[in-house]
């Protein structure tokens, strides 16, 4: 028998326990020893749940106890998270969390931590929440040269644009309905302004180049600006936006950007929609794969928990290397990041195509039947000569007095 305790009785903390108390058989058949659960340590009591007698509040009984060598944390957050799953971890005990601000801002400290006293930390969990991409990336692809790893991430963002392509609805409008429906936080910065999506891709970043990334470092931009004119647009190209996190592996370069993207029918993440997460690799002898699942919820997210608590059990007395080691791997300048976008202007399109045309180089052109404004999409270009020539643009048009520029989304299209 091995003991485990679970920090944070929260959805994911309670969904963990009751996957451990109801799979109970399975579990030890494929551990090889059957895993207890001895402790769920809370501020609150849960008198009525089956974990009722092994609420603890204290988390040095945790810590002390030389018989519980398997840790979960699903409390969330950096604090006290952070100095709780470092003292078990020094205390020589295994810790599996789901906690992404966690893994990406002391994942390269904690693993090696982890190294030195032979334990493990891992963290299936905190990417994707039920697909196993990080097992994936360390196991199923070890033989791989990663050159591309693109995702939709975060599952309240993508059920919010799925919405607003689908019903043709405003931002505010859904994501209102997406926290009534308690798939979007009261407060849902982290998930609009893709903060959320930029922990995760840092994250796959480590596993893919093995150094640690600051997450700090990828330019971030959330979906908050994108507009139900947005989509009229995308329909007519046969297209949707989508909240990307994606990492691009060049020689020793690494391009990464947390970004609303256009993407086309023909992109493999295109159909993955409502609060489904998608992850595309794209590898040297592989090809492309993809990954499909649920990103999010109570028991989808503790399958993955008790999935690494079962390979930690199987590795009582060792490290797994999952190949994220020391080092930082640094980022490269958004700035030099290439693509397509979709340009909203106002005014009318053939007044304005000299001058547009003049800037952008060749474009297709879009109008929208009965609206004071028409769309471009450029060829691919750099981030740093896009932006020159659309304030160039713009300037020209805001210095006669009226209005430019509306809207940019970088594109994935083709055609
Ligand atoms: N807020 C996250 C999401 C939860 O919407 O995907 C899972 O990490």
């Amino acid at each position: 028998m091995m003991y485990a305790a679970i920090m944070g009785y929260g959805t994911i903390g309670s969904g963990v326990a009751e996957i451990l108390l109801g799979n109970r058989e399975r579990i030890a058949r494929c551990a090889g020893q059957e895993i207890g659960l001895k402790y769920v340590l809370d501020l609150r009591d849960f008198p009525d749940s089956p974990v009722a007698d092994r609420i603890v509040h204290d988390f040095h009984v945790i810590e002390e106890d030389e018989q519980v060598k398997l840790v979960v944390e699903t409390m969330g957050g950096l604090n006290p998270a952070y100095p709780f799953v470092k003292a078990c971890l020094e205390a020589g005990k295994h810790v599996v969390t789901s906690n992404k601000a966690l893994v990406a801002a002391h994942g390269t400290e904690l693993l090696q931590i982890a190294r030195d006293r032979g334990v493990n930390f891992f963290f299936e969990a905190s990417v994707g929440g039920g697909i196993p991409i990080i097992r994936t990336l360390y196991r199923c692809l070890m033989g791989e040269g990663i050159q591309e790893i693109t995702g939709i991430l975060n599952g309240t963002t993508n059920f919010i644009l799925t919405k607003m392509d689908r019903e043709g609805a405003s931002f505010g409008e859904v994501l209102r309905e997406a926290q009534e429906l308690g798939y979007a936080e009261q407060n849902p910065e982290a998930d609009v302004e893709g903060h959320d999506t930029c922990r995760k891709i840092a994250i796959l970043t480590a596993m893919v180049t093995g150094k640690e990334v600051n997450y700090e470092d990828i330019h971030t931009e959330g979906i908050t600006r994108i507009t139900d004119m947005d989509f009229r647009y995308a329909k007519k190209l046969e297209a949707s936006v989508k909240l990307l996190g994606s990492s691009r592996i060049v020689g020793d370069k690494v391009y990464a950007r947390v970004a609303p993207v256009m993407i086309g029918r023909e992109h493999p993440l295109y159909s993955v929609c409502g609060v489904y997460n998608g992850i595309l690799v794209k590898s040297d002898m592989l090809g492309t794969s993809m990954y499909y699942g649920s990103g999010a919820g109570k028991l989808p997210t503790a399958s993955a928990v008790v999935a690494d608590l079962i390979e930690a059990a199987q590795n009582e007395g060792s490290n797994v290397s999952i190949g994220w080691g020391e080092g930082r791997q640094e980022i490269a300048d958004n700035e030099t990041n290439e693509s397509r976008y979709f340009v909203r202007i106002s005014g009318d399109a053939e007044e304005k195509s000299g001058q547009v045309q003049r800037a952008f180089g060749q474009v297709r052109t879009l109008v929208m039947e009965g609206a004071d404004e028409f769309a471009v999409l450029t060829e691919g270009m750099r981030e740093a000569e896009f932006k020159e020539r659309a304030i160039a643009l713009d300037s020209e048009w805001q210095k006669a007095g009226g209005e430019g520029i509306r809207q940019i989304i970088r594109a994935e299209l083709e055609g």
